[in-house]
């Protein structure tokens, strides 16, 4: 175990760790979930819920799952078996990694035929096929490549393929350099974005579909879909965060790292919102509309502004490559794994990784044509594949590694590892009572027992 964790590469600075954390945190979970997501379960109150469960449970958790990362320093398999290992408690606690391995595997697969439709819209948007669009036309483009799994394919196959490259180049040369890229660009675009909707007709109303909260347009599913969504924005519960942490030297604050990222996914988020929702209202487009919100919403707003094209263009490559610094999140645990375990190169490990989630992405990308009709529970398999890993998988690996982090690892340690100074003792009463209760406390209301 010794030489694993020696071997184990690093990040060259906190920087670097910040930049790849917030690339996991910020990616399609921002800019195309949260919007539609909040578009179907009603604006405000739901954005309310979502920023409690941020500061309530996602930051204590993120701080505690990034904090057994560096203790363990191997794959969150390894590194729940070893922690396990030395507090004297049960081997079973591995399977927390199983289920990070499993939920990222799922997630991975769907992510990439979404992170495929953003690649479309580099090229529509790049051939000036959207200029001037009225809102009939941008619903019938985004219609059409739903409706076209022979071009989804092409799309996913090839997001799949640079996710493999540039995790198979490892640690510090393929993550960091893409995330130094992205991040910066990303929200200058955005803010490029909010400006123009605020002068759009609908901007009032906009403001106050996310802000005003409604609070009679909350069900126990949107509670759930809420926190579910904090866990996938800031990319918790599976793992992906403690490999990341796994890799952080040792003097690096995961306190002040951690509060960093979670503050920017959330403000990317936002500025999402900001952008698209006054545009979906002065084009009287229905907020509701589910996952081709951002598809047909802001090809609106760049067809009507001076250098549209060019704009969109650039928006859709940023998004790319957000989604391709998660993917490499969504994956790394899995890689991580297989290449100390299976003892098979980067290279191998990421392919291999790869080509299943390849493969049980072709479930979901029919899902949107053909497969349409085929609902389990009323939900299309992209529906449930999504349903399970970020509403169920996601907050229960959650709850147990915050369970972990309060109750088993000792409180010296974890006060060493995190220096959170004083605060720390609000981090141990959200991490070992906030956290696990309110979790508990949605899935049971969800199912309907509260
Ligand atoms: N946080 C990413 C997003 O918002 O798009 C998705 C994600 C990445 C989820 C990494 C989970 C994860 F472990």
């Amino acid at each position: 175990m010794t030489d694993q964790r020696l071997l184990h590469g690093q990040w060259s600075s906190r920087l670097a760790f910040i930049l790849a954390a917030s690339g996991s945190a910020i990616g399609l979970g921002n800019i195309w979930k949260f919007p539609y997501l909040l578009g179907e379960n009603g604006g405000g109150a739901f954005v309310l819920v979502y920023l409690a469960c941020v500061v309530g449970i996602g930051l204590p958790i993120m701080m505690a799952e990034t904090m057994l990362g560096r203790r363990g320093r191997q794959s969150p398999i390894n590194t729940m078996a070893a922690l396990a290992e030395e507090a004297g408690v049960h081997r079973a606690w591995r399977y927390v990694g199983w289920l990070g391995v499993a939920a990222g595997f799922l997630i991975l697969s769907y992510y990439s035929v979404i992170a495929g439709w953003s690649m479309a819209y580099i090229f529509k948007m790049g051939g000036g096929f959207l200029n001037n669009v009225t809102p009939q036309m941008a619903q019938q483009t985004f219609q059409d490549i739903k409706a076209a799994p022979d071009v989804q394919l092409v799309w996913h196959t090839a997001f799949m393929a640079a996710t493999v490259l540039i995790v198979s180049k490892g640690v510090s040369q393929g993550l960091e350099r893409v995330a130094r890229l992205m991040m910066p660009g990303l929200f200058l675009m955005l803010l490029a974005l909010d400006i123009y909707a605020a002068g759009t007709s609908g901007f009032s109303q906009g403001m106050s579909f996310l802000f005003k909260p409604e609070f009679s347009k909350l069900t126990g599913e949107s509670l759930l879909v809420a926190m579910g969504q904090a866990f996938f924005s800031l990319g918790l519960g599976m793992g992906s965060i403690m490999v990341y942490g796994s890799y952080l030297p040792d003097h690096v604050s995961i306190g002040r790292s951690s509060i960093f990222v979670a503050t920017a996914d959330t403000l990317v988020a936002l500025m999402a919102g900001v952008a698209i929702f006054p545009v979906v209202f002065s084009n009287q487009l229905a907020p509701g509309m589910g996952p081709g919100l951002i598809f047909e919403s802001l090809p609106l707003a760049f067809g009507h502004m001076p250098g549209g094209s060019l704009f969109g263009t650039l928006f859709f490559i940023l998004v790319f490559f957000a989604a391709i610094t998660s993917a490499i999140a969504l994956i790394e645990p899995a890689v991580a794994w297989l290449s100390e375990n299976r003892s098979l190169s980067r290279v191998r490990a990421s392919i291999y990784a790869g080509f299943a989630c390849w493969f049980l992405g072709l479930g979901t990308l029919i899902s949107f044509s053909h497969g349409a009709s085929v609902t389990w529970f009323g939900k299309t398999l992209f529906e449930l594949v999504d349903f399970i890993t970020a509403d169920l998988m996601l907050p229960a690996g959650g709850i147990l590694i915050a369970v972990f982090a309060g109750w088993i690892v000792k409180k010296q340690e974890s006060a060493q590892e995190l220096e959170l100074g004083s605060y720390f003792c609000y981090w141990r009463i959200l991490i070992r009572y906030v956290a696990p209760l309110s979790v508990f406390i949605i899935f049971a209301h969800a199912m309907g027992l509260l």
